[in-house]
């Protein structure tokens, strides 16, 4: 593909399909349009340091309380280490990258679910992110209660995020919408849909988006 190299993120709630869906993007990307310089990661994880730390934000340490800020900057920590690291360089080498969750997932889970200070994450993000954006987001919108009931047949031991109460998510999700509504590079898909029409919706939009980037 003579196409630049993009970054492409998928997000939304837990148990909304992310993760088969970054599958989905990269067998795409792979078998259609015969990419093979391609990479998955997510976030927070992608490096040795931001893979423990996204252990560290699963799990805690011990019973310790973890403040909502000390969470934050975990999340924005693990962040950085995995933009500078692995999806700036890798960009600049022309490899594509996908990821499983970015930026948007501060905006939804902090700013909305916890309700961390606007003007906080705004400095923290212009502090790390910058305008570093992805060329394309998925988001895959579903019910707390659909998506959380996925998990739990998949695993019954949640983690310290997966155990929030119904009201986060549904702020959460609620953040996550308003967002996708104001931003034409964030494309809204129903998680509700069986798994091969949220996939079908995923790759029909996919073919539209590269004809349009020249590929
Ligand atoms: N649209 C769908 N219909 C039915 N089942 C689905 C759908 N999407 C995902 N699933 C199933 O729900 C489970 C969770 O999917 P997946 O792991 O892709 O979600 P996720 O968003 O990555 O979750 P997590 O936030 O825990 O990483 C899997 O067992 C998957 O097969
Ligand atoms: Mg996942």
């Amino acid at each position: 593909m003579r196409v630049r190299s993009k970054f492409i993120v998928v997000e939304g709630l837990e148990g909304s399909g992310k993760s088969s869906a970054v599958k989905k993007i990269a067998d795409i990307l792979r078998q259609k349009y015969g990419l093979v310089d391609l990479i998955i990661t997510r976030d927070p994880g992608g490096t040795l340091l931001s893979e423990s730390l996204r252990n560290l934000i699963k799990k805690g340490v011990n019973d310790e309380l973890i403040t909502d800020h000390a969470e934050l900057l975990m999340f924005y920590a693990a962040r950085v280490q995995l933009i500078e690291q692995v999806i700036k360089p890798s960009l600049s080498k022309n490899i594509w990258v996908i990821s499983d969750r970015y930026d948007l997932s501060s905006h939804a889970y902090q700013g909305g679910g916890r309700a961390i200070d606007v003007m906080l994450l705004k400095a923290l993000r212009n502090l790390v992110i910058k305008n570093f954006q992805p060329d394309l987001t998925f988001y895959l919108d579903v019910s707390p209660i659909v998506g959380l009931s996925r998990i739990f047949i998949r695993d019954t031991s949640l983690d310290r995020i997966e155990r929030e109460s119904l009201d986060f998510f549904n702020r959460v999700r609620s953040c996550y919408r308003l967002m996708a509504s104001k931003n034409h590079r964030i494309i809204t898909i129903d998680a509700h849909q069986t798994l091969q029409d949220v996939h079908k919706e995923i790759f029909i939009y996919l073919k539209k988006w590269l004809m349009v980037q020249g590929a």
